[in-house]
């Protein structure tokens, strides 16, 4: 990984959780280990219980709760998530397993601004269960995939993936394992790409070291 990143400004970033918090987890081991040139201004949860939280307050992270069940509606939770956030005047929100489906108001407010990990190769497997549905389709490759987040449901513009060969004898939880391993080394690469300005998002196209990036960029 990169290092010696201190000469380099770091990248002011907010991570929004609702659940264990390993790819969180990672990121704060490497932004304290300086090998990721970001700073967590702040983790966000939507449920109070998620381990995440212990996670960053271990590191000395800012943490918040916002409770979806204390709102009405999508808009009214997402609009007092988004002014959480700006107080914090992030360069990128990182969602690192956030389970909440987000309004268009929303994701347009962080256009070009928010990264997601999503536990499959996409476009396949959109939504939940993806290693399930992966099995369940005799897939011989599944994977993950970091993309930028735009109103439609896992649907905005991947950046890179990692691939994972599926076994005959794999279950959901056997493949999650080894799917989440590669997430952890694929998010902060990417992370690290928009902290050293070599990845954009520009008019909902891909841009990698000022090249128009046409297809996702593609590990083994
Ligand atoms: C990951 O599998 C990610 O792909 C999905 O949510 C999960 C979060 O895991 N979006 P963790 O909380 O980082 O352990």
């Amino acid at each position: 990984m990169l290092k010696n990143t201190d000469s380099h400004e770091k990248l002011n970033v907010v991570v929004l959780i609702s659940g264990n918090g390993s790819n969180l987890q990672v990121l704060i081991d490497q932004m304290l280990d300086h090998s990721l040139p970001i700073k967590i201004a702040a983790v966000i949860s939507n449920k109070a219980a998620a381990y995440g939280l212990t996670r960053a307050e271990k590191a000395g992270i800012t943490t918040a709760v916002i409770d979806n069940k204390a709102y009405a509606d999508r808009e009214s939770y997402d609009s007092a998530l988004q002014q959480k956030i700006d107080g914090f005047q992030p360069k990128l929100v990182i969602l690192a397993g956030f389970m909440r489906i987000l309004t268009p108001s929303f994701v347009n407010h962080f256009e070009g601004r928010m990264l997601n990990v999503h536990p499959s190769l996409l476009p396949n497997y959109r939504g939940l269960n993806t290693h399930q549905r992966a099995i369940d389709d005799n897939a011989e490759i599944h994977g993950v995939s970091v993309h930028y987040v735009t109103p439609e449901l896992d649907g905005g513009p991947v950046v890179a993936q990692s691939l994972v060969n599926i076994k005959e004898s794999d279950t959901a939880e056997s493949l999650a394992l080894r799917v989440q391993t590669k997430e952890h080394a694929l998010y902060p690469l990417v992370i690290s790409w928009v902290a050293l300005g070599r990845l954009q998002l520009i008019n909902n196209e891909l841009f990698f070291d000022k090249e128009k990036l046409e297809s996702p960029i593609v590990s083994g």
